[in-house]
């Protein structure tokens, strides 16, 4: 992640704005006094740095939890910030290979609104999960112009790169999401997707749990795929393999093809690797026998206009629980004007961040993605208990 480490450095006067970037306020850890966050907004962006005192030397990192996809504006940004702030530099990672900004028409926000835009009746729609290095998505939007594919990835260097690549080729039908699509699945609408394509997921052998592949992974897949669609699992694992055909076949739902080291047109990054290594690469197709009706509406009321401080402040315990879901408070930052609280939230095994902007007058920003799924939103009703 792009860094630099100083000797010292110079706090500048916040707000300051320079080659577009307005640095606008720095915020200190109340609990640990060397931590702060610099809020820095580019156009309608908005990303941290944060800045730690290290004994003799200063830390400034970009900090990758608003899940900003341009480490070349990020690099960008911390250059001018080094002259703000007359940055005695001892190292830094900031070489640009080239000065481009890379904020793509096809980089959408995790909403259901930006979603529904891509699909009508008369086109494909087909996602693949964890592209990763896109060789195959990229080779799959390139050869079916008709059909509508979103990527949705984890990896923010993956998406700068294949946001590269859809712009190189002139693509048109490949936009990508940058979510965990644990989350994301909850908020796509009931049958209308395709074909789902899950190439080579990290087995997590140790915790199972932290898997894209679950029940609750496979019911969403149901709902979400037209009759006939299909969820095409690849894997070198032999464990995650059969891992996933137990919890299918006890579904009932799909028709299920499998094999072993079949031909694919194009192979993926990781298959690659595992061949070289001559193992064996699992596939199944699970195949939608009949869609299911269901709707998918949640009430997502959300309020945090009447957040009080004191009271928050005031908690021994900032962490709050509902049946499979949580609230945690982890950090609290004081600026000048006001607060920003660092947030975790949502359901235990596929957790969200946001932060909370808070100022002397109660107005609250929100600065990162809320996707608004039931238990996202039930755990974030739980901040109400500090409300005034
Ligand atoms: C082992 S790599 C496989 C990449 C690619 N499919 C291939 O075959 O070369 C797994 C990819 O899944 C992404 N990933 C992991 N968990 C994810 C999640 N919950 N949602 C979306 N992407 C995820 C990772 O960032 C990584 O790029």
């Amino acid at each position: 992640m792009p860094h630099f480490y100083a000797r010292k450095i110079d706090n500048p006067a916040y707000p300051i704005s320079k080659d577009g970037f307005l640095f606008s306020l720095v915020a200190n850890n109340i609990k640990h006094n060397d931590d702060n966050l610099v809020l820095v907004r580019y156009k309608n962006f908005s990303f941290f740095f944060m800045q730690q005192d290290r004994g003799d030397k200063v830390l400034v990192k970009y900090n990758k939890h608003l899940r900003f996809n341009s480490i070349d504006i990020v690099k960008k940004a911390l250059k001018t910030y080094i002259k703000l702030c007359n940055a005695d530099i001892l190292f830094h990672n900031l070489n640009q290979k080239k000065d481009k900004e890379n904020l793509s028409p096809y980089l959408l926000s995790p909403t259901k609104e930006n979603i529904s835009k891509l699909y009508d009746k008369s086109n494909p729609l087909s996602i693949e999960i964890g592209f990763g290095s896109g060789r195959h998505l990229l080779d799959l939007a390139q050869k079916n112009k008709d059909t509508i594919f979103l990527g949705i990835e984890i990896y923010s260097r993956a998406i700068e790169q294949v946001l590269n690549q859809i712009r190189l080729l002139d693509l048109k039908n490949l936009y990508i999401i940058n979510a965990d699509c644990r989350i994301l699945f909850n908020i796509l609408d009931s049958n209308i997707v395709d074909s789902i394509y899950l190439h080579f997921p990290v087995p997590w052998d140790k915790n199972p749990s932290k898997r894209v592949f679950s029940k609750e992974f496979l019911k969403e897949s149901e709902r979400v795929l037209k009759k006939g669609g299909f969820l095409e699992l690849r894997s070198d694992s032999a464990e995650y393999f059969s891992y996933a055909l137990d919890i299918a076949n006890n579904f009932n739902a799909f028709d299920i093809e499998k094999s072993i080291n079949s031909q694919t047109r194009i192979i993926s990054k990781y298959e690659a690797r595992w061949k070289k290594q001559n193992k064996d690469i699992y596939e199944a197709r699970f195949i939608l026998k009949d869609s299911i009706n269901s709707t998918n509406d949640v009430e997502s009321n959300l309020n945090f206009a009447n957040l009080d401080m004191d009271k928050i402040l005031d908690s021994r315990d900032l962490k709050l629980f509902g049946d499979n879901y949580f609230l945690h408070i982890k950090n609290i930052y004081k600026f000048d004007n006001g607060y920003v609280l660092f947030v975790l939230f949502g359901a235990f095994n596929a957790p969200s961040k946001i932060y909370l902007l808070i100022n002397d007058y109660g107005n609250v920003e929100v600065l990162g993605d809320i996707i608004k799924t039931k238990s996202n939103i039930q755990s974030l009703q739980l901040i109400k208990k500090w409300s005034k």
